[in-house]
């Protein structure tokens, strides 16, 4: 198998998207590997869950920074560090500016727990209960600095029931993400992945042919 895509994976809590990319990369033919973890938090969860799983991590804390600047340029040197090709945001909560993106532009990707455009920001499934939309999901997408915007490479729908409650509906949605991120990272890893205008193209892809109406 030829060489795999180097990873690192920026968290800042429970990691549980980390976990379904460390699940995914113990396969022997998935095309990438993480090569480093950096956290913005101390003492999270996912800095165990890589540490079980005999990553490296790195912790690069913002709050001990003066400027959004000097953080970004200490990320930069982590991940240059580290040698990463891709850099995977799992629950990243620090905003990233084009300082750092434009040095990492289609190398940064991103997964938010809605359809995107719909709901970007905070407190999304409560939103889109509260919208009345019949459907929410989550998105990979590479990142752009206007937050959870950048071309969409994979989504996953959800059909939102009358009686879902933000967690309900957080934990079936997380449920897809554990499986499009993954999937994701193979498919930029495969080389199936290019931006063109502005938006996705990929190589050899088949969409479903179901349409999901809710309620039946
Ligand atoms: C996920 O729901 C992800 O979509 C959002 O933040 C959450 C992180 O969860 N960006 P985890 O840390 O990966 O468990």
């Amino acid at each position: 198998m030829s060489k795999k895509l180097k990873l690192g994976v920026l968290i800042s809590g429970r990691g549980s998207n980390l976990q379904s990319l460390i699940d995914a990369t113990k396969k022997h033919d998935f095309p990438a590997e993480i090569v480093i973890v950096i956290a913005n938090v101390p003492n999270i969860a996912g800095l165990e869950i890589a540490t079980k799983a005999n990553i490296p991590v790195q912790i690069i804390n913002h709050k001990t920074f003066n400027e959004r600047k000097s953080f970004e340029d200490e990320l930069h040197g982590a991940l240059t560090k580290a040698k990463v090709e891709l850099v995977c945001l799992a629950g990243f909560m620090r905003i990233l500016t084009d300082h750092l993106i434009n040095r990492w532009l289609d190398k940064i990707i991103n997964i938010h727990p809605s359809l995107l455009p719909s709901f970007k920001g905070l407190n999304t499934h409560n939103r889109a209960i509260e919208s009345g939309a019949k459907f929410s999901g989550c998105t990979i997408h590479f990142v752009r600095s206007e937050m959870d915007c950048g071309p969409i490479i994979i989504q996953a729908v959800i059909a939102i029931k009358q009686n879902d409650t933000s967690d309900t509906l957080a934990s079936r949605i997380l449920v897809e993400e554990h499986k499009i991120y993954p999937l994701a990272v193979q498919l930029i890893a495969s080389k199936k992945v290019s931006i063109k205008n502005g938006r996705v193209r990929l190589r050899d892809a088949v969409s479903p042919r179901t349409t999901l109406i809710n309620p039946r």
